[in-house]
């Protein structure tokens, strides 16, 4: 039998998505048979004693504790960035012209001129590329976006999607570096209003108009002095501005004239990671939350009378997308598993010589998003996702 190509992967960062991303990678090949073997070559992370603790963990063969020194390397076909939103463009341009593949975190930048070099630079250089909207490769959205594929759902009207959370509601929490604009870009907005945006784009179709509000509830926070994911350790004595939004609500229109509303906060007391959207079209309507993530709900109008309503649907069957791969009908994935479904399309898209969606096109479509919805807060007026940006074509082959 003929050996697999390899893709050598370098990684930049170890933390949640580190661990999340390196996971994906090893149990790519378990559960998939993807056509080429992804190979755990390098991790990066500044500090040298927990970087080279998680390359054990995590199964990496070698570390470093300089990004730029990764990218040098010779071994390395794709740079996978997991660090904060700040460093993911002028990591990636440098990776893209060093002639690597990208795969980037969400949001791809901290704001629209950011991520317009990023996707500039990968398609100068001729690199791969992909953005983690991973919830995208939940069965069940995958499902969704087949039954409004075959127009189960008809002419789409509306979306209403929320993303809640609510780690930071006490005060004392610190000041990670989510809520600190010049690493993230932006608090609630970028974080999690990105993913809702990515959904609507996926199911919906594109953004034309957006007009919202953000708000910032707690305006200073002890600094912080170790932080991890969604966790952190506050000082005692030392405190700081918060300079980001805690909430973002918005409404939309569609250019295929379904309107939208989006909310996203970390103030939603009861809401751990409450990912939900409601779709309804002229034929009927479909509702999925995150906390349930195999579950599809979905309602048709052309039901016999009588028994019409919402029905659930696993989506653990042979006939939903990725599902087959894993248990018998029933029998659940989880969070981790939308990592795994993602990577396996990262390393058939490279060896197929494609950039598999939602790749840094759809990166900057959802930048836009989020940039005129900010835009939006400050002028209290409409804004139009600029025409250079509607008129982007994807690159991705479909
Ligand atoms: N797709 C998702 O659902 C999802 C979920 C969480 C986070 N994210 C995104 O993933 C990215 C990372 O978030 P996280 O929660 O893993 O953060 P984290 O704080 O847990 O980890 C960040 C990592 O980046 C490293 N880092 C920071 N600056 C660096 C530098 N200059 N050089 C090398 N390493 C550096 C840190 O040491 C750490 O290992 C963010 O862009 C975030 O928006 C996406």
């Amino acid at each position: 039998m003929a050996e697999k190509k390899q893709l050598r992967i370098g990684m930049v960062g170890y933390k949640f998505m580190g661990r999340a991303h390196s996971h994906a990678y090893r149990d790519a090949a378990f559960y998939f048979d993807p056509k080429v073997e992804p190979v755990l070559q390098a991790i990066c992370g500044r500090n040298e004693e927990k970087v080279k603790e998680a390359a054990d963990q995590f199964g990496w063969n070698s570390y470093e504790t300089d990004w730029r020194d990764l990218i040098k390397r010779e071994d390395i076909d794709l740079i996978d960035i997991v660090t904060p939103n700040y460093n993911h463009a002028e990591i990636a341009i440098a990776a893209a012209e060093a002639g690597k593949h990208v795969f980037c975190e969400k949001p791809l930048a901290l704001n629209l001129e950011q991520a317009q070099r990023m996707l500039e630079a990968v398609e100068k250089n001729k690199v791969l590329h992909m953005i983690n909207h991973n919830y995208r490769f939940a069965p069940a959205i995958q499902f969704a976006k087949k039954l409004i594929e075959d127009g189960r759902l008809g002419k789409i009207y509306h979306i209403r999607a929320t993303y809640l959370q609510d780690w930071i509601m006490d005060p004392q929490f610190p000041l990670v570096w989510r809520l600190n604009k010049d690493v993230s870009g932006s608090g609630s907005h970028g974080d999690l209003a990105a993913h809702s945006i990515d959904l609507a784009r996926f199911l919906v179709g594109e953004f034309k108009e957006v007009t919202g509000i953000l708000e910032t509830f707690i305006k200073q926070r002890p600094l912080v002095e170790d932080s991890d994911g969604l966790s952190g350790k506050a000082s005692r004595d030392k405190v700081g501005d918060v300079n980001v939004d805690d909430a973002s609500v918005f409404i939309a229109r569609f250019a295929n004239g379904a309107i939208g509303t989006f909310e996203a906060t970390r103030f939603a007391g009861g809401n751990r990671n409450g990912n939900r959207f409601e779709i309804n079209g002229e034929k009927g309507s479909i509702r999925w939350d995150m906390e349930q993530m195999n579950n599809l709900e979905v309602y048709f109008h052309d039901d016999e009378p009588g028994i019409q309503g919402y029905r659930t649907i696993t989506c653990t069957e042979e006939i939903h997308p990725f599902a087959a791969a894993y248990w018998p009908a029933g029998h659940i994935i989880g969070y981790e598993h939308t990592f795994i479904n993602l990577v396996v399309e990262l390393l058939n898209g490279i060896e197929q010589g494609y950039s598999p969606s939602p790749n840094f096109y759809d990166g900057v479509k959802n930048q836009a998003v989020l940039e005129a919805v900010e835009q939006s807060s400050q002028t209290k007026q409409w804004i139009d996702i600029p025409d250079v940006i509607q008129k982007l074509e994807p690159v991705s082959k479909e």
